[in-house]
């Protein structure tokens, strides 16, 4: 059977979300993860964008060696050379060039002329030939161009070295029989498109970016850029679990197959989630709680007497774990390390110390400890950044005849104690303004959430919050049983990204 190419981009479209900060370490775990679920392709960041980003694709393209590491440019000579510059070190490089391509592009952003743009795509595409062989080349904005300077454009790139053309829907306005009606265009009218994979990478602000993948694979397209959980840009893009499962639930139809090793889906879903900090919706096809769950009686009659009644995939296939496995204070090291393998985490022997710490600690507070304590714990450990400011103490005081009163106490760059006191509005925000008297970074709290990561009065409490200063967004994530103590965590985890930001990292 035909495969399709999985092409991964979680780490750069995905991280574009509005919200989403990634830093280096961070997409490492998610490209090792990746790897391990077994995409074609990744395209690993934007070079030119940031310094973050340029080494975060440096770091990926060093380490995994398996599959293709792409890097995003815009069709520059410098953004080439930088996307060169942090790409060389795969063993599978590979450059994907994007230059806008419709009239409205051209005549209100670019300012250029058709002819400009070709020339320009033909340049830019003949200078990242000269590094490597594996070229992209996007024209943005391809579904609201015109179909026959799209047809010129593929011509001139394929000629120019072009591996693959990948026709993005930009800004999500096709419908599945436009889409599919341009990809078949391609294929009819562009002489040289046999030396090219098409490829093709939607966007889903009208909730279409899956339908308009698969109607464009059905029609020929063998190339599908998507992002785990679909996050990306807006309402973000195309969902890798949802065109996955489609290709292999309806094999029958599509006749296709992929690389992914579906089992590990949920598991990649799940981190991805931890470390961006987007929580998935229960309905969410595939991987959101409620995606295997049925309510109604018939349903579940039925399903009990025959999964297949009501179940057009096994939750197995996916990776949901069919049973929850329980560990307690009395499980070892060894139990621990265990089920963190299963549950697809490899840790360092430094972060599994201090894992397991937070696991005995844990345990010593809450009888039971289940697989989403573990993810809650171990996304601590992932989301850790260097810390400038380490919280050692937190107290507050508070109760309804009383002022919240919170006094916290950081260590600080040089090792030195610092301690402040200072009065809130309540708890959280009493914790919040005694930890900015003594940091002293201007900033705003744009997002506060808290959740209880299982069931029971003794649960984990986990708590994610978004700050901004000077316009750039940083996450923060917490957790403990007391929430208090969770919401100090999320906020030193934002501030300390926002200072190692600040320090040149990201
Ligand atoms: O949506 C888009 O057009 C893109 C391109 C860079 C491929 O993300
Ligand atoms: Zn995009």
């Amino acid at each position: 059977m035909e495969k399709v190419i999985i092409f991964d981009t979680t780490l750069r479209d995905g991280e574009q979300a509005a919200g989403a900060s990634l830093n280096a370490q961070e997409k490492l775990e998610i490209a090792r993860q990746l790897d391990r679920l077994g995409v074609d392709v990744i395209e690993a960041g934007f070079p030119s964008s940031s310094p973050g980003d340029f080494e975060a694709v440096r770091l990926i393209a060093q380490e995994l060696k398996r599959l293709t590491i792409c890097a995003l440019a815009p069709a520059n000579i410098e953004a080439i050379d930088k996307a060169w510059e942090a790409v060389k070190g795969a063993k599978h490089p590979r450059i994907h060039v994007f230059l806008s391509a419709s009239d409205i592009h051209l005549a209100h952003q670019l300012k250029k002329s058709r002819d400009e743009i070709l020339k320009m795509s033909r340049e830019m595409v003949a200078r990242a030939k000269s590094y490597l062989d594996d070229v992209e080349f996007s024209p943005m904005d391809a579904s609201r161009a015109d179909p026959a300077y799209i047809y010129q454009i593929l011509e001139v790139v394929i000629n120019a070295g072009a591996t693959t053309v990948n026709i993005p829907d930009t800004v999500g306005y096709a419908t599945p029989q436009e889409f599919g009606g341009l990809i078949q265009g391609i294929l009819d009218n562009v002489p040289n498109i046999d030396k090219a994979v098409i490829s093709v990478h939607c966007h889903n602000d009208l909730g279409l970016a899956v339908a308009n993948s698969l109607e464009a694979i059905r029609v020929g397209a063998r190339q599908v850029e998507c992002t785990i959980n679909g996050i990306g840009e807006r309402a973000g893009n195309a969902s890798l679990e949802e065109i996955v499962m489609t290709l292999r639930t309806r094999q029958d139809f599509f006749g296709l197959v992929t690389n992914i090793d579906t089992t590990r889906i949920y598991r990649t879903s799940r981190l991805v989630s931890e470390l961006t900090g987007f929580s998935i919706q229960p309905n969410k096809a595939i991987i959101g709680a409620n995606a295997f769950r049925h309510q109604s009686g018939i349903h579940q009659d039925g399903v009990l007497k025959k999964a297949i009644t009501y179940e057009i995939m096994d939750p197995k296939s996916v990776g949901i774990p069919s049973s929850v496995l329980v560990l307690s204070k009395l499980s070892g090291r060894h139990a621990f390390r265990e089920r963190l393998s299963e549950l697809g985490y490899t840790l360092s022997e430094e972060a599994l110390n201090r894992a397991f710490q937070g696991f005995k600690e844990l345990a010593d507070k809450k009888k039971e400890i289940i697989d989403r304590d573990i993810e809650s714990l171990i996304a601590e450990e992932l989301r850790t950044v260097t810390e400038v400011y380490h919280l050692d103490h937190v107290e507050v005081s508070c109760g309804d005849h009383s002022l919240p009163t919170a006094t916290v106490r950081l260590i600080g760059p040089d090792g030195q104690s610092l301690a402040d006191a200072a009065l809130g509005a309540g708890p959280v925000d009493a914790v919040y303004k005694a930890i900015n008297r003594i940091v002293g970074i201007p900033n705003e709290l744009t997002e506060f959430t808290v959740k209880s990561v299982s069931e029971g009065i003794d649960a984990i409490g986990e708590v994610l919050i978004r700050i901004e200063s000077e316009g750039v967004t940083y996450t923060g994530r917490g957790a403990s049983t007391d929430i208090i103590v969770a919401s100090a965590k999320a906020y030193m985890n934002a501030l300390n990204r926002l200072l190692a930001a600040k320090r040149g990292g990201k």
